[in-house]
């Protein structure tokens, strides 16, 4: 049966990967549907990401709706009123610290939110075949990882942080529809993402615009802790390969095959910037302050993403130097952007929480 993939409904659209996922599908790809982008807009989500996709695709081809995807009567609504072959399920609340501070969020936008659209999909889709709900989740649904060893597709789940425990349970809800109810579902587990529109909180815009502002660059614990790094890009290339290629009921890895010590990567980022800005490495370098650990952070997340290689013929394009250089290069060039995403309730939250820095 051949998949419809006429009409994408994106949730999350505004947030980093999703909106990198819309202009790369409508920039890279040679879909002619729609897009119809859902979201709530959390501090996370903002539609100046969207801007120049709205000016060229906006009410032809790309459409927003403000809804929470735990709302069921509006996304009801929006199913029919876009005629929905797809899903895209990037909505979510993604930052581990803030999954520590409040978990609460993270159960209902991640747990009861994707309920929510398998809830819909499966009332509206009824059956069909020619349909898919594909749901993005990440590496951190299998715990913390020894040396040497990696994540495949069948490692078992032992999320350690509220924020992977909201993401194994969605993904076991999309999984169980699968089975219970035939409901084309597929889903991916991508490590560390970077690169443009990323909200400042994560590790690696936060360290570029402390760098840049001269400010602390807070390495939590010792600056061991390993994750996998991937140009968002190349992520999106790969959801847009499973949209298309994916077989049903079917979860893919992907990885960046990249691994970094915390340490080592700021490290980096520091000598980077500094060949920019024609300054002395060590004068970025003694910014580094090591502060007081994440409670139950995992040690090392390596991922195994042999099967989307070998299956769908996916893999990373971007070394992490050129993807890097991509994104230290975007920082610079838009700071009304960081201005924007870092005022309003963010600063709060930041001023709330984290008065130590
Ligand atoms: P993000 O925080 O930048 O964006 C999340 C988006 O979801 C925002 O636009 C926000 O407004 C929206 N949203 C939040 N709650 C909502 C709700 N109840 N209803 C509708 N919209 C809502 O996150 P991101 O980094 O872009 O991550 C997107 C997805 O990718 C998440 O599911 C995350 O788990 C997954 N993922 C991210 C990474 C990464 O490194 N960023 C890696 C692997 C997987
Ligand atoms: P983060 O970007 O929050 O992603 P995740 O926790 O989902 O992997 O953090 C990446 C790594 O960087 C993680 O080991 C925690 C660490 N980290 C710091 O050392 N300092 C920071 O200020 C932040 C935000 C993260």
């Amino acid at each position: 049966m051949k998949r419809r993939l006429e009409n994408i409904l994106v949730t999350g659209g505004a947030g980093f990967v999703g909106s990198n996922f819309i202009h790369y599908v409508f920039k890279n790809t040679s879909f002619c549907g729609k897009i119809i982008n859902v979201d709530k807009l959390t501090y996370a989500g903002n539609l100046e990401n969207l801007q120049e996709i709205d000016n060229d695709y906006g009410g032809k081809r790309y459409f927003f709706e403000r809804v929470d995807i735990c709302d069921f009567a509006t996304l009801k609504k929006v199913f029919e009123k876009y005629e929905i072959d797809t899903v895209v399920n990037f909505a979510a609340e993604s930052h581990v610290d803030r999954s520590i501070f409040g978990p609460k969020d993270f159960v209902q936008t991640n747990i009861m939110g994707t309920f929510t659209l398998l809830e819909v999909s499966r009332e509206n889709w009824k059956g069909r075949e020619d349909v898919l709900f594909h749901h993005i989740s990440t590496d951190e649904v299998y715990g913390s990882i020894e040396d040497g060893d990696y994540f495949y597709e069948d490692t078992a789940y032992k999320p350690n942080s509220p924020y992977s425990a909201s993401k194994a349970s969605s993904d076991h809800l999309v999984r169980a529809y699968y089975k219970t109810y035939n409901l084309p579902a597929t889903i991916s587990n991508c490590s560390n993402n970077y690169g443009p529109y990323q909200f400042p909180e994560k590790l690696i815009p936060l360290m570029i615009l402390n760098v840049l502002e001269e400010k602390a660059l807070p390495v939590y614990g010792d600056g061991k802790n390993v994750r996998d790094w991937l140009y968002v890009e190349d992520h999106c290339r790969a959801i847009w390969e499973i949209l298309n290629k994916g077989d049903v009921g079917s979860t893919y890895n992907v990885g960046g095959e990249n691994e970094w010590e915390n340490i080592k990567l700021v490290n980096f980022l520091c000598e980077k910037i500094a060949k920019i800005k024609e300054k002395d490495e060590d004068y970025f370098k003694k910014l580094i302050n090591f502060v007081k650990d994440r409670p139950g952070h995992d040690r090392r997340y390596a991922i195994n993403c042999d099967k989307i290689k070998s299956k769908l013929g996916w893999s990373r394009r971007l070394s992490f130097e050129e993807g890097l250089d991509i994104t230290i290069k975007w920082y610079l060039n838009h700071q009304d952007w960081v201005d924007r995403v870092r005022s309003g309730e963010y600063r709060k939250w930041m001023e709330k929480n984290y008065k130590a820095r």
